[in-house]
């Protein structure tokens, strides 16, 4: 965020209280912060028997005599599906709609809690036939489709660990996650639709897979596309295995601390990590935050969340947390604007969402196309909005609550990460007096402080940075296969032996009522439409491709996307006149999204000669930051060369 922007930001002043008929039937209570308050532990021990079915209760709330390895509830056992699929059955709701399932190109399909139920049993039978059990590893390489949830429940039903892999991942991406956590199996489709065409994933996979060295023993594909594909030894279609299965399975408990998934988010370096989450507190914390934070009254609401299955916020707010509060939900495979750009508020209007999250990104968007389009449908059902993924402007959150909240629906600006697994920072609407462009107070049972860079926390109204000073339920339980990386990304850095602060790697400003304006990442990691994206992975992408000596990538402010990637390159010599720059950027932006993912295409690519460095060699990112937002370009004194910026601007101009 621009200095510019973090100004108006503080300085805005409009307060939004909530309403009196909301407040009177609203889920959350101000109880809540007070029970929390009188004690941590034993609320969220509450929490864990209220939110959950234990087929053994558990004894201990916490232990946190090994920091940073924390194990929450850790002598109780449970099945996570079970808790999100037949103790809502057997509670007598079979009948409700678990998922409004609507295909890109039209298509439907309705799944009640009953069927969802058969339709996961059925599934893990077939992969635990294909030899799939507890802590072994399930790649799903997936679009949004029923299957990509069944296939998540159906590996957590057995214990083992799914590890989902976002559809927009290049082969390169799907293949190093694979070894890295050593998958058995990987769950595909032959494509999806997106943007009125199939865009084909099986290809990938075979690209992943083609030295035939991998950990993996068959891929499971489903159809969707209806596209060709190639058919190797290894595979088996979804049809043919799942529907053949019995819809008979009982679900065996595992200990809280099963690991329940791993999900692979970019770091500050090259290097994706795994993050791993377990079963018990990641459940209980996704799920009442779900109910507490948009306000669920399960046997009304209809929900909506429009992330991909392969983030996140997919796995916590779309998978765990609606389910295991029994919630009706919106599940959308495509595009919001396909075919017209009203189609996200079509489906609104034709499912009466009741509830909508969402990401500042698409909300700023839609801005742009103007009121016109979302006010051709009826929105009236909506009575609660979310944000996750990035900051929210003030002004596309009064847009927000004006256009599609019909001026009063409250806002929740969720502020969480991969890692928190759960939301942390939110307002609860009915009780929160809203503040456009702050995520506001932590939720109950979370301890949040903004630090200055020497550790003491910082005298409100100020700037510092974020960290969560008590373990938490939803905490992540580690980095895959690297406890050291673990401790030193999120632990070294404010951590005494007598108090393990976690550190998030965003900046935070606290104001004077004790609200929490996000202000962005401190670290090398970009936010790029609500997704993270490092700088160090898209460097060592480009200069992996032989025409490229050097690179540096910066994370650039853009209106519509929150930050854009924006490269530049030093050619090797002997490519620097063979091409033109045009040329190279076409080539490199190419490269770049084959290598990662279409996600992680750089807006632009220039092509210098030379870099800012600083003496000991580092490069200087933020000249280039300048240079590529289109600013005077700031202090350049600890550069080696102090020319260099000079002919990097002129070359650009
Ligand atoms: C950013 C997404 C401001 C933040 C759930 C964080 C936000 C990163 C917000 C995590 C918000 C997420 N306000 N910033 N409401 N929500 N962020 O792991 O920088 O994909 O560290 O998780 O997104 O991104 P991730």
């Amino acid at each position: 965020m621009t200095s510019n922007s973090i100004d108006s930001l503080l300085h805005e002043e409009r307060r939004f209280p909530p309403s009196p008929d909301f407040t009177e039937g609203s889920v959350a209570s101000p109880a809540l912060y007070e029970q929390a308050k009188a004690d941590r532990l034993a609320f969220w021990a509450d929490r864990a028997r209220e939110q959950l079915h234990w087929h053994t209760p558990f004894t201990q709330t916490l232990d946190w005599s090994n920091p940073p390895f924390a194990k929450w509830f850790a002598d109780g056992t449970l099945n996570v599906a079970y808790n999100c699929l037949d103790r809502h059955v057997l509670a007598g709701n079979g009948d409700r709609v678990a998922i409004h399932w609507e295909g890109e190109p039209g298509d439907t399909r309705t799944l009640t809690y009953a069927e969802l139920t058969s339709e996961v049993s059925k599934a893990a039978n077939a992969l635990a036939a294909l030899g799939i059990g507890q802590g072994d590893r399930v790649a799903i390489y997936l679009p949004v489709i029923p299957e990509a949830v069944i296939a998540m429940l159906a590996v957590a039903r057995l214990g083992a660990v799914h590890s989902v892999v976002f559809g927009g991942f290049s082969a390169e991406s799907l293949r190093s996650r694979i070894d890295d956590a050593s998958a058995k199996l990987v769950i595909t489709a032959d494509g999806g639709w997106r943007k009125g065409k199939v865009f084909p994933l099986k290809p990938a996979v075979d690209a992943a897979l083609a030295d035939n060295a991998s950990t993996v023993e068959h891929v499971l594909v489903v159809r969707r596309g209806e596209n060709d594909v190639q058919w190797n030894e290894r595979d088996l279609w979804w049809h043919e295995v799942v529907s053949s299965a019995s819809a008979e399975h009982e679900a065996e408990a595992f200990e809280a601390e099963n690991p329940l998934f791993i999900l692979y988010t970019s770091g500050t370096t090259g290097k994706p990590k795994g993050i791993l989450h377990t079963s018990g507190g990641y459940l209980t914390q996704a799920s009442f935050t779900h109910k507490n934070v948009f306000d669920l009254h399960p046997e009304k609401d209809v929900y909506w969340c429009t992330a991909d299955v392969g983030w996140i916020t997919g796995h916590s707010y779309v998978v765990y947390g609606p389910l295991a509060n029994g919630a009706t939900q919106v599940l959308y495979e495509g595009t919001p604007d396909t075919p017209h750009p009203g189609r996200w508020w079509e489906i609104i209007e034709k499912y009466g969402v009741t509830i909508f999250y969402t990401a500042p990104t698409a909300i700023r968007s839609f801005m742009k196309l103007g009121r016109e389009i979302p006010d051709g449908f009826d929105l009236s059902s909506i009575r609660v909005l979310g944000s996750v993924g990035e900051p929210i402007n003030p002004e596309a959150w009064i847009w927000y609550r004006d256009v599609i909240g019909a001026g009063k629906a409250p806002i929740v600006d969720t502020w969480w990460q991969t890692e928190t697994g759960a939301i942390m920072i939110s307002a609860l609407p009915g009780i929160t007096t809203l503040k456009p462009g702050s995520a506001q107070v932590p939720i109950p049972g979370i301890k949040i402080d903004i630090l200055g860079e020497d550790g003491t926390r910082v005298d409100p109204p100020q700037g510092g940075l974020l960290v969560v000073s008590e373990p938490w339920p939803s905490m992540l339980r580690g980095i895959w296969g690297d406890p050291e990386r673990f401790a030193d990304t999120y632990w070294s850095r404010f951590s005494t032996p007598e108090a393990y602060k976690y550190f998030a790697g965003d900046g935070a400003h606290v104001d004077a009522d004790g609200d929490i304006w996000l202000l962005g990442r401190v670290d090398d990691v970009m936010n790029v439409s609500g997704h993270r994206l490092s700088t160090t992975e898209i460097e060592s992408a480009l200069v992996s491709h032989p025409i490229v000596a050097e690179a540096a990538v910066v994370g650039a402010a853009d209106e519509q996307t929150g930050q854009a990637v924006v490269a530049f390159v030093i050619l090797r010599s002997e490519h620097a006149d063979a091409q033109t720059p045009d040329e190279a950027s076409t080539l490199l932006r190419a490269h770049v999204a084959s290598a990662i993912g279409a996600i992680a295409r750089p807006r632009q690519v220039f092509v210098v000669t030379e870099l800012p460095k600083t003496r000991s060699g580092k490069i200087m990112r933020r000249l280039l930051q300048d240079v590529a937002e289109g600013r005077e370009v700031g202090d350049t004194t600890t550069l080696a060369d102090t020319a260099v910026m000079q002919i990097i601007s002129d070359k650009l101009k």
